[in-house]
């Protein structure tokens, strides 16, 4: 089946300033001037020939020389892999199953992301620093693009992955609704950007394989999303111990339930409900949409499936990590 849904550049500004205009009627200037600045923060620019947010790439000698610290605890992903899901476990952890504690602070906010900057607002880096230790902090950054003090420092990495025809998906709709990330295009036009790493934060395949090499010569955890999915309990109780953690079954039990797709939906601390529509517009598609393994079916077409595979035997070549595509 295809979901086809396509808005350009110039339709989703116009989609921001009609909420602008229903709130408030700003003046046409300052609608331009919003629309120039949503712009200029929509560019992608390459480091490395990696992908990365125009105002990330303006920050970047401050990112590259972030002072990590020996006990930080890094949670790393690919976007779309299950992020906000491993901070809220992360915390549930961290705070001892305390439900009250984990509501102090939207999500976006417990974990500093190191590369994130879009001034005058304080950037990733320096509300890091402004963290008290033990840190637990946040990227998508490829292996390659880390700043270096990270594994000079031997830190703790904790890096989820999730199968690459869900994580395109899900990709897909985020970035149809996501009004500072370039507009994805048809299905069939991100199909190609993604195979081709032209998205944020560049390859799936690279990012996936550069972390799944380096797992056992660092301190990594290295856990999968359908993992999670089929027995949270045994993939939490993997973070716990890693973390260095020692909670009771009933607190486990707890972390579980309140880690679900269906409570984290309802919670505004993790649903990006928060968010203003001219950045996240859920009304093309929420933020936690569907949470499934096997999505992509409803997505790939026959002649699209056999494609990837074809390419994904190709990229992954002589990699033993194995990916579950359903459950
Ligand atoms: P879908 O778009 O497939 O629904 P990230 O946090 O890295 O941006 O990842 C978002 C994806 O993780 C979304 O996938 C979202 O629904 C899913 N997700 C978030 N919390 C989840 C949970 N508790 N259980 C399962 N999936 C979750």
């Amino acid at each position: 089946m295809f979901f086809l849904c396509p808005l350009t550049l110039g339709q989703a500004f116009g989609l921001l300033s009609f909420s602008w205009n229903v709130k408030g009627l700003p003046h046409p200037r300052d609608t331009m001037a919003l629309s120039t600045e949503l712009k200029k923060q929509t560019q992608l620019r390459e480091v490395a020939g990696v992908l990365l947010q125009a105002t990330s790439v303006d920050n970047w000698s401050q990112i590259q020389s972030f002072e990590a610290k020996s006990d930080d605890l890094l949670i790393c992903t690919y976007p779309k892999s299950g992020t906000t899901w491993i901070q809220e476990i992360v915390d549930m952890i961290e705070q001892n199953g305390n439900v009250e504690k984990c509501q102090r602070a939207i999500i976006q906010h417990r974990h500093p992301f190191i590369e994130w900057a879009r001034p005058p607002q304080p950037s990733g880096v320096e509300k890091a620093k402004m963290m008290p230790s033990p840190r637990i902090l946040r990227t998508h950054l490829p292996t390659r693009l880390l700043p270096p003090s990270f594994w000079d420092n031997n830190c703790k990495f904790l890096y989820v992955a999730r199968n690459a025809k869900d994580c395109m998906v899900s990709y897909y709709h985020f970035q149809r609704m996501n009004q500072v990330l370039p507009d994805p295009g048809t299905w069939e036009e991100y199909f190609e950007a993604f195979i081709n790493g032209e998205v944020a934060w560049g390859s799936w395949f690279d990012h996936v394989k550069g972390w799944w090499e380096l797992k056992d010569r660092y301190q990594i955890l290295f856990l999968f999303y359908e993992d999670i999915k089929r027995d949270p309990k045994h993939e939490i109780q993997k973070v716990m111990q890693f973390m260095g953690k020692h909670l009771d079954e009933a607190v486990l039990d707890t972390i579980v339930l309140e880690t679900s797709f269906e409570k984290m939906k309802e919670n505004p601390m993790t649903n990006r409900s928060t968010v203003p529509k001219s950045i996240l517009d859920q009304s093309i598609s929420p933020f936690m949409r569907k949470g499934t393994v096997g999505d992509w079916k409803n997505h790939f077409t026959v002649a699209q499936n056999e494609r990837f595979d074809e390419i994904y035997r190709k990229k992954m070549e002589g990699s033993s990590i194995n990916f579950c595509l359903d459950l």
